[in-house]
């Protein structure tokens, strides 16, 4: 069988080449996107799959039939990715959502000037660089994840696959004063008050809900029934490129995880890497994640 794990190199960023390819990558940065159009942005352990869940409650008021019964990246497929184009065709011409992993210095430009509804998904890296190495372990599509401190490493350096999580979270959130059509919602936010980040979502998509829909939303949203939902686990994905025997999908769900991974020097170097990477960085605050 030929090797799942190839990457692509784009514009100095490695990305999984079972995914992409040159031609789809172009195409993402070129992507005429409409003001009707909702882009979900995010590194990836990010809380990706939750907001695409969010997204597609909220404009459903509640409803969970699509949820249930359409795969996420069919209802909210990767830009990026080789097979968007064909799904993005398909999809209602008014109502598209789309999802991106890709750096705001690499999209940008594709969205000057457009009022596409942009939410930016952010976690603590901590705990995204441990769910990260765990994903590695069962996406048989991404490189050997090595030890956790040489993945941590990686991590640091940025030369994991999707790049830098220091340079997305600062191209993206560095845009938050002049994009008015940027939301920035957290991992964290959602854990600790679920009902108010979906609300928070539903006002900015100019799609009001009434307390019974946000109530439904959350229930259906929750982590366990995500974790039971084979539209959004990944169970319908073929074993040789998500290996459940080696892992979840839908892992822990929690915050704070990472102090179950780092040993404190792994932590005293994270801190000091944090420090000396987001120096400049004023748009995003530490304690909030
Ligand atoms: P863990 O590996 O820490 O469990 P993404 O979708 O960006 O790839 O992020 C995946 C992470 O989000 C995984 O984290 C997954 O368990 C978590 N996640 C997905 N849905 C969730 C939910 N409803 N509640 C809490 N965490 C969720």
């Amino acid at each position: 069988m030929a090797r799942l794990d190839v990457t692509e190199m784009f514009h100095g960023i490695s990305f999984p080449g079972h995914l992409h390819t040159q031609e789809s990558l172009q195409l993402a940065l070129r992507f005429p996107f409409r003001d009707t159009d909702v882009l979900i942005v995010s590194y990836p352990k990010s809380g990706t799959t939750w907001m695409q869940e969010i997204v597609t409650l909220v404009a459903n008021r509640g409803d969970p039939h699509l949820n249930q019964t359409v795969p996420n990246w069919t209802r909210a497929p990767w830009l990026e990715q080789y097979y968007s184009a064909a799904v993005l065709e398909a999809s209602s011409p008014t109502k598209r959502t789309i999802t991106t992993h890709l750096p705001h210095h690499l999209l940008g430009p594709a969205l000057q000037g457009s009022k596409a509804k942009v939410i930016y998904v952010s976690r603590n890296p901590k705990d995204v660089v441990v769910s990260f190495y765990h994903f590695h372990k069962m996406a048989n599509f991404l490189p050997c994840a090595g030890t956790f401190e040489e993945f941590l490493n990686k991590f640091l350096e940025g030369t994991l696959n999707f790049g830098s999580w220091f340079d997305h979270i600062k191209g993206w959130t560095s845009q938050m004063a002049s994009m008015d059509n940027l939301l920035h919602v957290t991992y964290q936010e959602m854990s600790l008050d679920l009902h108010g980040a979906i609300r928070r979502v539903s006002s900015f998509l100019d799609c009001p809900l009434v307390e019974e829909e946000v109530n439904k939303s959350v229930q259906h949203c929750s982590f366990a029934r995500m974790k039971n939902n084979n539209m959004v686990n990944y169970t319908l994905i073929a074993h040789e490129i998500m290996d459940h025997s080696k892992g979840s999908f839908m892992r822990n769900g929690k915050t704070g995880d990472w102090k179950n991974m780092f040993t404190e020097e792994q932590n005293q170097y994270f801190e000091s890497v944090f420090k000396s990477k987001m120096h400049d960085c004023t748009e995003f605050v530490w304690e909030y994640i």
